[in-house]
């Protein structure tokens, strides 16, 4: 991936949370880029750390919460030293974040119509009857039929999948660089989940918006998405391009995560294989691998140390105590 600009570019990242001074590290040492022109996304079960990540990069953290990281820079400059009126900047402008529940983000008394122009509004100088018309642009370009009759309407005469689109509409009226979707469609049947993927790769292409998609469906990621990192318990366990990982995975979480989902172990159909155990409280997994109690391969070391790094290619890295090479040449 030499070469390619990176729009986000984050080494070591830390995220702890503070109560009653008790700190617990939700996020732990995690490195991740998002090169221009690339959908990544981030793959996890429930807890791993996924939203607080993205959620950094945001500040959309509460005050309890403490960031840290060798490197975080967007764009080349250091996110976390900006404050103030210029972060503010970034943050409306050139990064926008969707999330699972489209409702809650909606002023239910307030009408399609009316969210679109003030959101419009805040980030270009046009007149309001401007940016009504873009307002209409921009919800026929998400694939909303009739929009002048929607901009009346209220966001409970909404459907889930349009109250999606809607959200997405208004993250595009900055035209971000990055839009981050955390878990877009978790809450969509699966034809408005297909739906709304092909909408974002839509927009990724013609509105050269990269995107960073936040899921715990590695079969939603297989459809869009161009790199992988798979999370669990704070760590990045595993990242590559989106065929390594689906094909080529050698993580023995990611392994367990694809043989849970149904038909995709090397591509063939397989039987479902839920993960055993469960996901151990964060407390509880400070130091080792976090994967440790669920893992059949798990020996001392991975209890005392996280993962040594194994490099198969430039993009492909895995995370893991273990001899890799020996355990998959044993079809572990
Ligand atoms: N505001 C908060 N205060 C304290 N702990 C939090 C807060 N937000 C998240 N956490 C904890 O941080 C950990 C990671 O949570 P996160 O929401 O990032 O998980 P996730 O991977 O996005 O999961 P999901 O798929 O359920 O959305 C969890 O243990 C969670 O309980
Ligand atoms: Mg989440």
């Amino acid at each position: 991936m030499s070469g390619l600009t990176k729009i986000l570019d984050i080494e070591n990242l830390n995220v702890s949370f503070y109560s009653d001074s008790v700190k617990t590290k939700v996020v732990k040492d995690i490195s991740l880029e998002v090169y221009d022109g690339e959908i990544l996304a981030i793959v996890g079960e429930s807890g791993s750390g996924k939203s607080v990540a993205m959620k950094s990069v945001m500040d959309l953290l509460p005050v309890y919460a403490k960031v840290s990281a060798d490197r975080f820079l967007f764009e080349g400059k250091k996110f976390l030293e900006i404050k103030g009126k210029e972060k503010r900047q970034i943050l409306g402008n050139d990064i926008a974040m969707i999330f699972q529940d489209p409702m809650t983000a909606l002023n239910p008394v307030k009408k399609i119509g009316d969210h679109l122009i003030e959101n419009i509004r805040r980030h270009n100088k046009m007149s309001k009857k401007q940016a009504e018309s873009l307002a209409i642009e921009m919800l026929e370009r998400v694939g909303i039929p009739s929009p002048e009759k929607r901009m009346k309407q209220y966001p409970h005469e909404f459907s889930g999948g349009m109250r999606q689109r809607v959200l997405i509409a208004m993250a595009l009226c900055s035209r971000p660089r990055l839009l981050i979707a955390d878990e877009p469609t978790t809450a969509l049947d699966v034809t408005i989940q297909a739906q709304i993927l092909k909408l974002l790769k839509n927009l990724h292409e013609t509105e050269k918006m990269n995107i960073v998609l936040i899921t715990h469906d590695l079969g939603v990621v297989a459809s869009i998405a161009d790199r992988i990192a798979v999370m669990y318990g704070g760590r990045i366990m595993e990242t590559g391009t989106k065929d390594e990982i689906l094909y080529n995975a050698q993580h023995p979480y990611t392994k367990a995560l694809l043989k849970a989902i149904p038909g995709t172990e090397n591509g063939k159909k397989c039987k479902l294989e839920p993960i055993p155990g469960s996901v151990p409280q964060m407390k509880d997994m400070e130091s080792g691998c976090p994967f440790y109690s669920r893992c059949e391969h798990a020996g001392e070391a991975c209890l005392c140390e996280f993962g040594a790094t194994h490099d198969y290619s430039d993009t492909h890295k895995s995370y893991c105590m273990n001899d890799l090479k020996q355990l998959n040449e044993r079809g572990a």
